[in-house]
Order: structure tokens, then C-alpha cells, then sequence
């Protein structure tokens, strides 16, 4: 399986969610690849925000070989799920969809956690530490429901 995560930056929320992924994967020793992307392209190159990077790192996660790049059409073809985190990253990539085998790949992150309910994972960027953690705490939540849903990993 191969799974896309993106936002509007990519150096916030999709680096720690590829982050938490890669981090599950490597610790069940899984198939899944996966990578992260953003919808604009202010920070193409850079690595994730600073505050992100310091703050994964206390939750046993390292972000900081991840360098931001932007989604592309081409990403339709090369990953089987992308997962926006929020609804205007999920109409942004919408709108670059061909065809309706594209359309479907497309997923809000937190229905994976909270089922039918389209919540969003909230942009830290203009945030304070507290709303970093908030974030971090929320995607570990649902990469871990991703995985049990997927029965890649056990009910627990
Ligand atoms: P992200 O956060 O989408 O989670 O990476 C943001 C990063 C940068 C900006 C906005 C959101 N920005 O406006 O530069």
C-alpha cells in the first residue's frame, strides 16, 4: 500500500503524520510506503518547521530528513491513498483529479479517528507549542486507527 499525506505547507501536519506512518511501519515491520506533500508551494525544499521537528523528537519521532515538496498530479498515479488534513487541502487536491479512480483516492486524514464526522486537523503554523502537541497527539491517534482499520495492526 502506498500512502500520501498532505497539506497546505507540507512542513507542518503531513511531515508528522508521514512521520507517526514511517515510524508504525518500521516498528511492525510493514508494507506501506509512504510519503508527504503540499498543496501550495511557498516551502518546497525546506525542511520541516523547526517547532515541529523539536517537538517530534519527544515523542520518539525524527522528521528531519522529510524536505517539502508539492503535490502533483503525477502523485494520483504513484500512491493508493491521499490523505488531506483539511477540507480545503482535500478540494485543492480534488481539483486536479482526471478521472474518478483519482477522486477516490482522496480521504480526509481524520475520518480514519472519527468516522463520517470530516474533522480537520488544525493548521499549527500561527500556533504556540501547546497547538504543535495537540497536533503530534492527534495524528499518532489516527495512524494508529488507519492501521487497525486496515488490519495492519491489533485491536488494542
Ligand atoms: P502545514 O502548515 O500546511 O501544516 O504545513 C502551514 C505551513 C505554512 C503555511 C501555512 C500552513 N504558510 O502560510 O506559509
Amino acid at each position: 500500500m502506498r500512502v500520501l499525506m498532505v497539506c497546505l505547507g507540507n512542513i507542518c501536519r503531513s511531515p508528522m503524520a508521514d512521520g507517526w506512518l514511517r515510524h508504525r511501519v518500521k516498528e511492525h515491520n510493514l508494507q506501506v510506503e509512504v510519503d508527504s506533500a503540499g498543496t501550495a508551494n511557498y516551502h518546497v525544499g525546506e525542511k520541516p518547521d523547526h517547532r515541529m521537528r523539536r517537538l517530534s523528537l519527544e515523542y520518539g519521532v525524527s522528521i528531519d530528513e522529510l524536505r517539502a515538496r508539492q503535490f502533483s498530479v503525477a502523485d494520483f498515479d504513484n500512491y493508493d491513498i491521499i490523505f488531506a488534513m483539511d477540507k480545503s487541502n482535500e478540494q485543492n487536491i480534488l481539483r486536479l483529479a482526471r478521472t474518478d479512480q483519482d477522486r477516490q483516492k482522496v480521504r480526509l486524514f481524520l475520518n480514519e479517528l472519527y468516522p463520517g464526522q470530516d474533522m480537520e486537523v488544525p493548521d499549527p503554523y500561527y500556533g504556540t507549542d501547546m497547538n504543535f502537541k495537540e497536533v503530534i497527539e492527534l495524528l499518532d491517534l489516527a495512524t494508529n486507527a488507519f492501521l487497525k482499520n486496515n488490519q495492519l495492526i491489533e485491536n488494542s
